[in-house]
């Protein structure tokens, strides 16, 4: 029985206490939970009393996999206490690796057993079977192309300094540039990239386009890979969640998927 501690009680950590509760979870138990929101935390524990609540975000010692699933900042504060108490550890807020420059680093000179046990889930893409059966130092090139409706850019502080003029018929690309630099540009892409950057070539040489699309309704993420084995391109064409719009069905169920893989 794997004893889950969940971080982040929001849309992901309520699907995945769903999940455990109804068993889509297999073999597993939620042992402890946190939140920042005190008020989120009494709701949880008052609905499932035998939860234990974690003091702190690090408090994990009895749980054999964490699950982060708050902000970046968290997968940064408690990355250091997982790896020394060898604990399976599933980050959601996978951005923080190419945000967080000493996180990525400190990810990539782990050693085999140790990032064995860092599970990344593959969020609102996939195609990582193949990618990482091809391996990073065959690839020669890594490209997202992410394609969302044009009103998702209406507020973009990108769009307004860079002069982009949008049109109402066409796709307009509006950046392109590596993951690092759409990380910064593009918050609400900094998953999708960093997932894909840490697979492949870093966030310093995999290459994001991002284009307002006045024709599509819903989020699409194209990889393109270049390799000495071939070239592949993935295609993925979302539906929002049926709970909450904001993020991809598939990225929720991503999580359960990778918990289900340990
Ligand atoms: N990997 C992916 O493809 C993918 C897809 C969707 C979301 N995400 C990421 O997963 C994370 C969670 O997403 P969500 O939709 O559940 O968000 P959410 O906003 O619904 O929930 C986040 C929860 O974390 C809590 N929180 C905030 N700061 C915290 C802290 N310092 N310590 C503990 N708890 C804290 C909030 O109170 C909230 O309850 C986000 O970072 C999001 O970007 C990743």
């Amino acid at each position: 029985m794997k004893k889950i501690g969940l971080i982040g009680l929001g849309y992901i950590g309520t699907t995945i206490i769903e999940a455990v509760t109804d068993e889509t979870i297999e073999d597993a138990i939620i042992q402890a939970v946190y939140d920042i929101d005190e008020e989120r935390m009494k709701e949880v524990h008052g609905e499932f009393p035998e939860f234990r609540l974690m003091e702190d975000q690090t408090d994990f010692h009895d749980c054999d996999v964490v699950i982060e699933c708050a902000i970046q900042e968290v997968v940064a504060q408690i990355f250091d206490s997982i790896v020394q108490d060898e604990k399976y550890f599933i980050p959601m807020s996978v951005g923080a690796f190419i945000t967080i420059d000493s996180l990525y680093s400190k990810y990539q000179t782990l050693d085999k057993m140790k990032k064995k046990r860092i599970l990344l889930p593959s969020g609102a893409i996939g195609g990582f079977d193949c990618i990482e059966t091809v391996k990073a130092e065959r690839i020669q090139s890594a490209k997202l192309k992410t394609r969302k409706p044009k009103r998702v850019f209406r507020n973009s502080s990108y769009i307004e300094e860079n002069e982009i003029k949008l049109s109402d018929a066409t796709p307009t690309i509006i950046f392109t540039g590596n993951a690092k630099q759409a990380a910064t540009h593009f918050p609400k892409s900094v998953n999708v990239a960093a997932r894909l950057a840490l697979s492949t070539l870093g966030p310093e040489n995999t290459l994001v386009e991002i284009i307002a699309d006045p024709t599509v309704s819903q989020n699409i993420h194209t990889i393109e890979i270049e390799s000495d084995v071939g070239k592949y391109t993935f295609n993925f064409e979302n539906n929002p969640s049926p709970i909450n719009p904001k993020t991809s069905w598939l990225a929720a169920l991503s999580a359960i998927n990778t918990i289900n893989q340990i």
